[in-house]
């Protein structure tokens, strides 16, 4: 083995403290936060895994290149070098910017959707979700069968199911298909890849029915990497080859920079279509900012276009995939399943399959998470009942989600191997003695966006949840 192979490809030169609080300072600031991690303090925060989305650490050369930004208004010297290197990196001939990645949905779909239309993906985002419906459109999922297995080591079950793909554009509401859209990687399903063979399929039947084709690539580098490491056709490619030939496949994107970007902020539109450009471009002006910064200033957009050359390096993606499959070995050995085979973004843990004394309704998910807090001081998202399940009007669950899963998510080039060792000692403890852990009931929440704002308490030992006299014990263990 080449042992150099092993090393991330930099050394850290600024450092930020982290806080450690006690036990009892823990408990009370997770009751005060009304058991919901998003009110947390971060100075009451050992380990953020909320989110992988503008945490990452800059780098030296981007925060040279950040001394150099050019804030005119119009025109920017910063704009075209981000320009330039998106264009090289992509292909695109309309590139325009945006502040982070729901802004570019918003305008791209207002542009491109009509009410009544259908959007397909392979998964959609929450907020690229919630963009389709703002425009009148219905966001519909068609993930790969694979995906549905939780522990199944398929390398590909980020893809889109191409024959219910295939279904939809040739029978009956084929004429409403107004996009399809592929997220790489697939964040709502375990952080797994999407294979070129998948994209090129999807590409040749939006051709055959006219369909506009576009990707999310909020993690392009990410899903290029594994390409290179899991489809055979692509082994001798570079990641930046193999993610210039997704985007090429695509008639245009939306990207969060926030993610392979390695900034706090950004994101961008990509287009080929003039007309479509025109009309996202006076979107843009009107609501985010002229087209030559879209939001951003000078020196963020000189951060990016640094970011986008480091994203791609083989070092640092390498390193960036050991670091994660690490911390998932680490925590199968404790007795914590995670979806297989490991991503890269983020790691999901199958709370249903470790806590089943805890129903749907006590919310296994959301229980892990605060635990991990309670014991550790780690922030993690929920992603089961709480997160996707439908509730009646008084809060109450009513349809379950197909998965209790727990997200955790690993922030770019911030924490080290120790830190893992730790998340994964603390859920070591967990798992020897899951009974302790408690389940939640919802006191207020709204309508909207519900977990973002929802605020919990601990189910007593008697369990409102149980004496609704319904147990789910075979919903969330991801046997199926
Ligand atoms: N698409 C995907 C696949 C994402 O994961 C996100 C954000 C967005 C679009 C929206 O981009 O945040 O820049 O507006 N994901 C973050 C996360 C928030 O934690 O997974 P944004």
């Amino acid at each position: 083995m080449d042992l150099q192979k092993m090393v991330p490809p930099y050394r850290i030169k600024v450092v930020e403290p982290i806080p450690f609080l006690t036990t009892e300072e823990r408990r009370r600031a997770l009751t005060e936060a009304g058991y919901n991690p998003f009110n947390l303090r971060a100075d009451q925060i050992t380990i953020d895994l909320l989110s992988d989305s503008g945490t990452g650490a800059t780098s030296s050369a981007q925060e040279a290149a950040a001394a150099l930004g050019d804030e005119s208004y119009a025109g920017a010297r910063s704009w075209f070098r981000f320009r330039d290197e998106v264009h090289d990196l992509t292909g695109y001939s309309h590139i325009l910017p945006v502040h982070q990645g729901r802004a570019g949905e918003r305008i791209l779909f207002t542009s491109l959707l009509k009410p009544g239309q259908i959007c397909i993906s392979n998964t959609h985002f929450d907020t690229t979700h919630a963009n389709v419906k703002l425009v009148g459109a219905e966001p519909r999922d068609l993930p790969c069968p694979a995906a549905a297995d939780l522990d199944s080591p398929d390398p590909f079950k980020g893809n889109i199911d191409l024959d219910a793909l295939e279904g939809i554009l040739t029978g009956p509401e084929g004429h409403r298909v107004g996009l399809v859209l592929m997220t790489i990687t697939n964040n709502g399903l375990g952080a797994q890849p999407v294979s070129m063979a998948n994209l090129t399929a999807v590409r040749d039947l939006c051709r055959r029915h006219g369909v506009p084709f576009f990707l999310d690539g909020a993690r392009f580098a990410e899903n290029a990497w594994l390409v290179s490491q899991r489809e055979s056709a692509y082994r001798d490619w570079t990641p930046r080859q193999v993610a210039t030939a997704a985007f090429q496949l695509a008639d245009g994107c939306v990207v969060s920079l926030k993610k392979d970007g390695l900034s706090a902020i950004g994101g961008f539109i990509g287009l080929r279509d003039d007309a479509l450009h025109a009309a996202c471009e006076a979107n843009l002006i009107a609501t985010e900012g002229f087209s030559t910064y879209g939001g951003l200033a000078g020196h963020d957009l000189e951060r990016l276009a640094q970011g986008l050359r480091e994203v791609v390096d083989p070092a640092y993606l390498r390193a960036r995939a050991a670091s994660t499959a690490r911390l998932a070995r680490l925590i199968n050995d404790a007795g914590v399943d995670t979806i297989q085979p490991a991503g890269i973004h983020a790691l999901y843990l199958n709370a249903g399959r470790l806590l089943p004394h805890l129903s749907p309704h006590e919310f296994p998910g959301h229980s892990l998470g605060c635990q991990l807090y309670l014991d550790g001081g780690i922030r993690c998202a929920e992603l089961g009942s709480l997160y996707l399940g439908s509730m009646d009007d008084q809060h109450r669950l009513v349809t379950p989600a197909p998965f209790e899963l727990v997200r955790l998510a690993i922030p770019r080039r911030v924490y080290t191997d120790t830190h893992f060792e730790y998340v994964a000692a603390v859920l070591a403890d967990i798992a020897k003695d899951p009974e302790r852990v408690r389940g939640y009931r919802i006191v207020s929440s709204p309508h909207l966006l519900r977990h973002f704002k929802v605020r919990l308490a601990p189910v007593e030992a008697t369990g409102t949840a149980k004496s609704q006299g319904v147990r789910f014990t075979a919903v969330g263990n991801g046997k199926g």
